[in-house]
């Protein structure tokens, strides 16, 4: 094999650039050059292709380009990323894999969600071109991985964030509930509801209704503040996929709640989203991009690396990552979002364990 490529797609995670990196350097230790796929799936049809490796001229050896070495540390996706209606079309993807043909393409690295992983599953089935997947999603909703690149530098985020609240929430006495991302998943709430100490964590996962949502928050405000805990601040960690704005929540309460009792709310959206990688990202990504090089130089496709330390899929040179199917992956989303699949019943019941720990 003389060329790879690596695109990146669906919403960006800090990690994706330290994935690039290593992809490139990993293929370019083997003499595989690596094309770099700007903004996604559109790019891919486009042709919108820049060389990530270059011939040096001093040993003739293939060597990354001059900002490959300095990505790594930065957050965001340097390729740039998309949601790509066109590539849902037979057309579009054919047109996508007459752009890796012509530029000799042997092998393609996909960093991304769920969406992704389904674009790469799809690609796979209509090409010879060996696809593999590298989990990427802050949301931590990605099956068969236990960690997406970008959870551990959101997570490292929204704990300073909340540390900053409750900065401000205690000189107050204030109740504060922040919104953070997680549009079908609750994972980010759920840790970071344990890593601040929060007094209670509302969850898409609990599937409980506006009103229960409603009764929830107001009795977890109510008993902190009272003489039976006598708390300086109440933080209740909202996940955005639970079924009321935190504007209409915030509403609701202050309707019920005495006078007396100060409450606020923060959206943290996309700020989660941004940083630096952290360490763990950043090792995540080293790991995953060189077991992902060594699966398509293999010709291994249509599997994804999980950070999966279980006897369930294939073996890599790294014991924490397996190979799956990404077929199993899509699989066992659907079962993670929905509810079914063990991870997300043991995160519930965890969470469960601790509900009353929470909000002492
Ligand atoms: O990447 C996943 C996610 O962060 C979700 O938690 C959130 O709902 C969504 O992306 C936001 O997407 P966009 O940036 O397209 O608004």
């Amino acid at each position: 094999m003389s060329a790879i490529a690596v695109l990146t797609s669906g919403g960006d995670a800090p990690g994706m650039n330290a994935a690039i990196r290593a992809v490139t350097k990993v293929a370019a230790s083997r003499g595989v050059s690596v094309w770099g796929v700007e903004m996604g799936y559109d790019g891919l049809i486009d042709g919108n292709f820049r060389p990530l490796t270059r011939l040096n001229a001093k040993n003739k050896n293939l060597t990354p380009v001059g900002d490959v070495e300095a990505m790594g540390s930065l957050g965001g996706t340097v390729l740039g990323s998309s949601r790509s209606p066109r590539f849902h079309t037979r057309e579009g993807r054919a047109q996508a894999v007459a752009q890796l043909n012509s530029y000799s393409v042997e092998g393609l690295i996909v960093i991304g969600g769920n969406g992704s992983l389904a674009g790469a599953h799809v690609l796979a089935q209509e090409s010879s071109i060996p696809v593999v997947g590298i989990p990427a999603s802050i949301d931590n909703d990605i099956g068969l991985s236990r960690e997406a690149l970008g959870v551990d530098t959101a997570l490292n985020t929204i704990i300073d964030a909340c540390d900053r609240i409750t900065d401000t929430a205690r000189s107050h006495h204030r109740a504060f509930i922040v919104e953070v991302m997680g549009r079908q998943s609750g994972y980010l709430a759920m840790a970071a509801a344990v890593a601040t100490a929060a007094d209670g964590v509302l969850l898409p996962e609990h599937r409980r209704n506006r009103e229960e949502v409603v009764k929830a928050v107001i009795e977890c405000i109510v008993e902190s503040f009272g003489q039976a805990r006598d708390k300086t601040r109440v933080l209740i960690l909202k996940a955005e996929g639970v079924d009321i704005t935190t504007h209409e929540l915030l509403d609701e309460v202050e309707k019920v709640v005495p006078p007396d009792i100060e409450v606020r709310s923060t959206v943290l959206g996309h700020l989660v989203r941004g940083g630096n990688a952290s360490f763990r990202d950043r090792l995540l990504a080293g790991r995953f991009g060189l077991v992902a090089v060594e699966a398509v130089l293999s010709g291994v496709t249509d599997r994804m690396v999980g950070w999966n330390h279980t006897e369930a899929g294939d073996p890599t040179s790294d014991s924490w990552i397996r190979l799956f199917p990404i077929a199993d992956v899509l699989e066992e989303t659907t079962a993670l979002l929905d509810g079914t699949s063990s991870v997300t019943m043991d995160r519930v019941r965890r969470m469960e364990a601790i509900q009353g720990v929470l909000s002492l």
